[in-house]
């Protein structure tokens, strides 16, 4: 049978032969996937710089909490504030693909500026997204998205032999397994998954600076929430999307003509599919309460009642 403890001795002894003690970077994003790699590259010994970008697409603090996490680990990790450059290309940018098109293409311009001349990359492929990439490859008419991990410069690199991918056998159970044999705390092994592009993909349409703060503000609450009730850990992953369309409503005794916001939680086993989560009533209620009341330009909430398929579990 598979055993993880296994498993991770075989994947630091390949990573030690590979490396030797040539520098190897990674990109880190606080991501159980990312984590588990830095923390198993400082674990075999490796020479390794993780850099995390912010492309200013990340949730309320979640900079801080990043930072945070590794110091609390005792992996050193480096941080490029790259917001301004990301919004700036974003802005008036309303196709789904362009968009990741933009953000995938500028993360690794910004990654590499930063990295200089390392010899070589690590990654936090899993398998999901190896066959989700390789299916979109096969056929045009199959391709859902471009990953932003696969983009056609990584493909460079990959083809020079540049591109470690040690967990790219494993699915995300297997991948906490790991995290907890190399003795990640569990909360950092059980936050939700966060996609690369970030709140981009829950922001249909343009994105800016105010719809990026109310996102922000209604997801913090809705998570609040669903830790304070126990059902953070749950749910596979859980988070509030802006819906940009205007409706009428009435604000004090005022008429309002504002935005909705689309709460979603789903239990999944690898991604591929998902199931929306009957989350309790009260839950729903306390969350759309403090949304309407706190976080100006939303007059509408709504809950995500769709599986995927045929939903994806982000809107773009
Ligand atoms: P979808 O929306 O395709 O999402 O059902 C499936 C899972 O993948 C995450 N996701 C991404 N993760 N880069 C990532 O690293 C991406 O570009 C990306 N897009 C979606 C999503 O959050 C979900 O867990």
């Amino acid at each position: 049978p598979f055993r993880i403890e296994d498993f991770k001795e075989e994947v630091i002894q390949g990573i030690r032969e590979k490396v030797g003690n040539k520098q190897v970077v990674c990109g880190v994003s606080g991501g159980v996937d990312s984590t588990v790699l830095a923390v198993l590259l400082h674990e075999a010994g490796a020479n390794v710089r993780a850099i995390f970008v912010d492309h200013g697409l990340m949730r309320k603090d979640e900079g801080e909490e990043v930072r945070n996490n590794f110091h609390r680990m005792g992996v050193p990790i480096e941080t490029v504030d790259a917001s301004e450059m990301f919004l700036r290309e974003l802005a008036g940018q309303k196709e789904p693909e362009k968009k990741r098109e933009i953000i995938g293409n500028l993360f690794i311009d910004v990654f590499w500026d930063s990295v200089g001349d390392a010899e070589l990359l690590a990654q936090g492929t899993l398998y999901p997204d190896v066959i989700e990439s390789a299916s979109n490859a096969n056929s045009k008419a199959s391709k859902i998205k471009t990953h932003h991990n696969r983009v056609d410069r990584i493909l460079e690199l990959q083809a020079q032999g540049k591109v470690l991918e040690p967990l790219a056998e494993l699915f995300k159970d297997e991948v906490r397994a790991l995290g907890t044999s190399l003795g990640i705390p569990q909360d950092i092994l059980n936050r939700h998954p966060f996609p690369g592009p970030g709140l981009a993909v829950r922001c249909p349409g343009e994105i800016d600076e105010y719809r990026l703060k109310i996102i922000r503000e209604c997801d913090a609450i809705f998570i609040g929430h669903l830790k304070e009730h126990g059902w953070y850990d749950k749910v596979w992953q859980a988070y509030a999307a802006l819906v940009p369309v205007k409706t009428v409503g009435v604000k004090g005794d005022e008429r309002s003509y504002e935005w909705a916001i689309s709460l979603r939680a789903v239990i999944s086993e690898d991604a591929m599919t998902a199931d929306w989560v009957e989350l309790p009533y009260s839950i729903l209620r306390e969350t759309s309460h403090d949304i309407l009341n706190e976080v100006d330009g939303i007059n509408r909430v709504l809950y995500d009642v769709s599986t995927k398929p045929p939903a994806s579990i982000e809107w773009e």
